[in-house]
């Protein structure tokens, strides 16, 4: 089933990653236009690449910690498009790599911030945009390991499960209003931060501790972006138009094992 986003507007954090842009990339082939923030420093190359059409594709710096920053990409999203009809609530960072009693705290607070406050300020921000049209899909970026722990992760894998936390929140207060909040939990995607982070487990062994991982999960292999990307289109669709407060693995069997 393809699910048409003719006419709609998306908003993405996080779109110059590899799921953000994956995401940005799918949603724009189906007709919805996008607004993609991501950190100045970002490389936009491959996302200008995928969405040729610089009317379908408004491309923003902020950083999602910064409220004035964040609040100002939003205002332009709506100035520039008029509405947001979906948003993938996606930045995202992995933080260090270490077992709880050398683990960074600065890096702790860092990941907290980014992926705990940064995905508030996005629902702080984007709520009363929707709520004004009466409508709306929110997707936020959890993870497996916003289910289930994770060693030498304590700071991501208490940021996920938070992210789930606010997912609720936000799915029972606004759900009234038309507005569908729900997460996304993918297991280990080939991507440069699953790459960090078997880096960071076993530094210069990262291959061996992915295909260790890999040899883990029920379909013997990582996700792709792409893959990732078909749940956040069906999410931000119309057809998952009663879908509300729930965590959606994409994770080839991960947390059913
Ligand atoms: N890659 C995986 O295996 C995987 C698995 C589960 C969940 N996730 C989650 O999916 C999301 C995207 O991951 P990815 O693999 O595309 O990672 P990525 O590093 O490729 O992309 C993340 C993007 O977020 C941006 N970003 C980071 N901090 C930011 C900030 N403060 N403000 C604005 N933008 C910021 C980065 O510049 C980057 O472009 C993350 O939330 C991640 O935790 C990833």
């Amino acid at each position: 089933m393809t699910q048409t986003m003719t006419g709609k507007i998306v908003l993405i954090t996080g779109a110059a990653g590899a799921i953000g842009t994956a995401a940005a990339t799918l949603l724009a082939s189906r007709g919805a236009s996008i607004a993609a923030i991501d950190m100045a420093s970002a490389d936009f190359r491959a996302l200008h690449k995928a969405i040729p059409d610089a009317k379908r594709l408004l491309v923003l710096h902020a950083d999602v910690t910064d409220e004035a920053g964040f609040g100002a990409a939003v205002a332009q999203t709506v100035k520039t498009f008029g509405a947001i009809d979906a948003f993938f609530n996606n930045a995202g960072i992995e933080g260090p790599v270490a077992p709880i009693p050398s683990f960074p705290t600065e890096g702790f607070r860092k990941v907290m911030e980014v992926n705990v406050v940064g995905i508030f300020l996005g629902l702080k921000l984007v709520i009363p945009v929707m709520a004004k049209a009466g409508q709306g899909s929110i997707i936020n970026s959890s993870s497996v390991a916003g289910l289930t722990g994770s060693s030498g992760l304590c700071a991501y894998v208490a940021s996920k499960h938070a992210v789930l936390g606010l997912t609720r929140a936000a799915a029972v207060e606004w759900g009234g209003k038309g507005i569908r909040v729900n997460c996304i939990n993918p297991g280990p995607i080939e991507s440069r931060m699953m790459a960090s982070i078997e880096e960071g487990a076993s530094p210069g062994a990262g291959k061996a501790v992915h295909d260790g991982f890999a040899a883990t999960i029920p379909m013997k292999r990582y996700g792709t972006p792409a893959e990732v990307a078909g749940l956040v289109a069906f999410l931000a669709s119309d057809d998952a138009g009663y879908i509300n407060g729930g965590a959606y693995t994409v994770d080839g069997g991960m947390t059913a094992a």
